[in-house]
């Protein structure tokens, strides 16, 4: 079955198929013609995950899925969070937001942080919601030169290592993204196919 993912990030893309396996054909965004910014204007996580895939179904008629992404800091009131791709500027810029975080977090105790995706499927006009999270804690300073994002400022839950220190089989394995698509990937298994 071919599924339209909405992203342009190769680590996201590579991160799902890898989860999805070879019975789904993931395609990206820029592959199904869309070179456009997908606003992710919504105060929610399931906000933006449900405007973008919408945003694609209505573009291109095509079965789709979109994620949206926050790590949520406790001692931060649960920020970035949403907001967690412009936390420093408007640009996306992953070393700013680094920088920042552990700035807000300079002297704080509770560490206690964790991802959670929000993704949302479209098959055939009907909507699915699926959800991922991971525990963990925020770092003192980054670790590590893999993944992406806030990867080497998060060790997860029962690991001395950042997310960014770990394969991406081992991050896949127990990450937010990882357990939201295998949720997805279940549910198209069992009902549909
Ligand atoms: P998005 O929802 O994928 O656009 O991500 C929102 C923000 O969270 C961006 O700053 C991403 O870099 C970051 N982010 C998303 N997924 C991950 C991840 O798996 N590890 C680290 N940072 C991530």
């Amino acid at each position: 079955m071919k599924l339209v993912f909405a992203t342009n990030n190769n680590h996201k893309l590579q991160e799902v198929s890898q989860v999805v396996g070879e019975k789904f054909d993931i395609t990206s965004l820029k592959e199904c013609g869309i070179t456009e910014d997908i606003p992710e204007n919504e105060p929610t996580l399931e906000g933006n995950a449900l405007a973008k895939a919408r945003y694609i179904y209505s573009r291109t008629g095509l079965n789709c899925f979109a994620d949206d992404t926050g790590l949520e800091v406790e001692a931060l009131n649960g920020e970035p969070g949403v907001r967690s791709a412009r936390y420093a500027t408007d640009g996306h810029d992953d070393t700013a937001n680094k920088r920042l975080l552990l700035e807000r977090m300079e002297g704080v105790e509770n560490r206690t942080a964790q991802f959670r995706t929000a993704m949302v499927l479209i098959i055939e006009g009907k909507e699915y919601l699926f959800e991922g999270i991971v525990r963990g804690r925020i770092l003192h300073e980054e670790c590590g030169e893999g993944g992406f994002g806030y990867d080497p400022i998060f060790a997860p839950e029962g690991y001395d290592c950042s997310f960014a220190q770990m394969s991406a089989q081992e991050k896949n394995d127990i990450s937010h993204r990882g357990i939201a698509v295998r949720k997805l990937a279940e549910f198209l298994q069992n009902a549909i196919l």
